[in-house]
């Protein structure tokens, strides 16, 4: 049984007080969810966050990191200082990295196997823009971006990671990909795993859907075979919305 991991990607939003302030709130909301809980805070934020959700159940993420461990690297933050703040997983590859940073498939790869190194979980975000979609290209574009992406990663490594399936055309528009079509390019992403770590890999991994998720919409996304959880943007970012999707079955 692949345990559900509903983890909400707070972006460049709640400074340290405002974000410790709201973990504590979501903490009370969400102490009986059965999924599994994660937020991704901005940096400055983490410590607080750490701190506040110490005796909970709401574990934290960082939304990047260097694919670097130390030096003269202006403005980068490593996996170890975040490992010393107390995070546990890192989120790699989103698609607003990848277009507004122009994160190459290869960049976002040293810095997944540097993370695994390091002990942290990796979310590793993949999933196709409109255009993609519309040419026919689903199918390559994931393939794509889970062999660069995982590139070099053993099969124990697999353990810690998450794949993030996040169609770029769903992200903060509103627009939610169907239950179905989003089944449908889980199971492409799994069916990859499988081929590239074997079956009982692909069969545990975690795959969870990004793009407009909200109360409306969690329960139908989560009852679909191949989806085990969420990443959420916008509805991450009050206790009204992001507990109910957390507690989407309680
Ligand atoms: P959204 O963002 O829920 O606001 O669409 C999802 C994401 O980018 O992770």
């Amino acid at each position: 049984m692949r345990k559900v991991c509903i983890a909400g990607n707070w972006k460049m939003n709640m400074g340290p007080q405002e974000g410790a302030k709201f973990v504590k709130e979501l903490a009370e909301a969400v102490k009986d969810a059965s999924a599994r809980v994660v937020v991704a805070p901005p940096f400055v934020t983490l410590s607080g966050v750490v701190a506040a959700t110490k005796g909970t159940n709401i574990e934290v993420a960082a939304q990047n990191m260097s694919d670097h461990l130390k030096g003269a690297f202006t403005g980068e933050v490593s996996a170890e200082m975040l490992k010393e703040v107390g995070v546990k997983l890192v989120i790699l590859g989103h698609s607003e990295r990848r277009t507004l940073y122009q994160e190459s498939d290869e960049f976002i790869n040293a810095k997944v196997k540097l993370a695994l190194e390091e002990g942290l979980e990796v979310i590793l975000c993949v999933g196709e823009t409109l255009d993609e979609r519309e040419k026919g290209q689903l199918e390559a574009v994931l393939k794509h971006q889970v062999v660069e992406g995982l590139r070099g990663v053993t099969p124990q490594q697999m353990d810690s990671i998450i794949v993030a399936y996040e169609p770029v055309w769903a992200i903060g528009t509103g627009k939610t990909a169907t239950p179905d079509d989003a089944n449908q390019a889980h199971a492409l992403i799994r069916g990859e795993v499988a081929t590239l770590f074997g079956k009982s890999v692909a069969e545990s991994l975690i795959i969870q859907y990004g793009g407009s998720v909200k109360p409306s919409n969690v329960k139908e996304l989560m009852a679909m075979e191949h989806i085990d959880g969420a990443l959420v943007g916008g509805a991450s970012l009050t206790v009204e919305q992001f507990a109910p999707i957390v507690c989407y079955n309680n």
